[in-house]
């Protein structure tokens, strides 16, 4: 049986940094949504394990058992053939190899194997992705709650081509307890109201991200006509959203013809 699985980027919308456990872990408050691009993934079942990675953001992804989709399905239990069609930029803040081993654990469940162990031993952003819905997530990412009402939304996705450790961009963040977000969060009538609220939140991990690759400044700078910019996750990928597929074709057509070299994508934001 051949399954179909497709892994979607997953963008913070927020991320606040609220604490530092004694392993090292960080506890964040984060509003996590995801878009309608990705990697794309094929599963068959058979008595060997093996992998193949194509696509234009194969290179240097590994093929062996250290690759986390092939740890996703050993967790599982499940000998199958993968093969994964890379689209995401790696070591980019929006999820790639969490979003593609939540997809194998996804696809594993559909034929009847389930995880065998915690999956955050996988990663700690591996439990968010598994569902495609906006999420509030909590703890170190792994206390999760759906969240509705979100407005329909466009998102312009920017990464500069730049690898950021997500470890480093830990250490270099100065505070390590800072506010969550509100306990209850609001209604948004508007995409406006949603971006208005959203500017008054934080990703606490851009400023020390941006020690690290100064670029990210420039990124966050293309993105002037969003009605919200911000970085995603440990970056260096950054988002744009804006009220219509219009607009946000219009800015992607842009910063694309200035920055030949970077990854640009329009996205829709995924209401689940
Ligand atoms: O769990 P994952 O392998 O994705 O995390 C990569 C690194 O990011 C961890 O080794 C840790 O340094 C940092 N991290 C953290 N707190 C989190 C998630 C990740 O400190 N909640």
């Amino acid at each position: 049986m051949k399954i179909e699985i497709f892994a979607p980027a997953k963008v913070n919308l927020t991320l606040h940094v609220t604490g530092l456990r004694e392993d090292g872990y960080h506890l964040l408050d984060s509003l996590v949504v995801f878009v309608d691009v990705g990697d794309q993934l094929r599963l068959t079942q058979s008595d060997q394990m093996s992998l193949d990675v194509m696509g234009p953001y194969a290179d240097g992804v590994p093929t062996d058992a250290s690759n986390l989709v092939w740890r996703a399905a050993a967790l599982c239990g499940l000998a199958a053939g993968i093969v994964l069609d890379k689209h995401l930029p790696n070591a980019a803040g929006i999820g790639g190899g969490s979003a593609d081993a939540a997809a194998i654990i996804r696809g594993a469940k559909q034929l009847g194997y389930h995880p065998q162990k915690p999956i955050t031993s996988l990663g700690a952003d591996v439990p968010v992705c598994l569902s495609s819905e906006p999420q509030r997530m909590a703890g170190i990412g792994d206390r999760l709650k759906p969240v509705g009402g979100l407005p329909d939304l466009w998102a312009v996705l920017v990464n500069p081509g730049v690898g950021v450790p997500t470890p480093a961009v830990f250490s270099a963040l100065k505070s390590k307890s800072n506010t969550p977000m509100a306990d209850a969060l609001p209604l948004w009538k508007t995409a406006n109201e949603f971006c208005s609220w959203l500017g008054d939140q934080r990703n606490d991990l851009e400023a020390p991200a941006i020690g690290i690759q100064p670029i990210i400044a420039d990124v966050l700078h293309t993105l002037f006509d969003a009605s919200l910019a911000r970085m995603s996750g440990s970056g260096a990928t950054c988002f744009g959203l804006y009220p219509s597929r219009q607009a946000s074709a219009v800015a992607a057509a842009r910063i694309k013809a200035n920055n030949p070299g970077w990854w640009i994508s329009e996205a829709r934001v995924l209401k689940g």
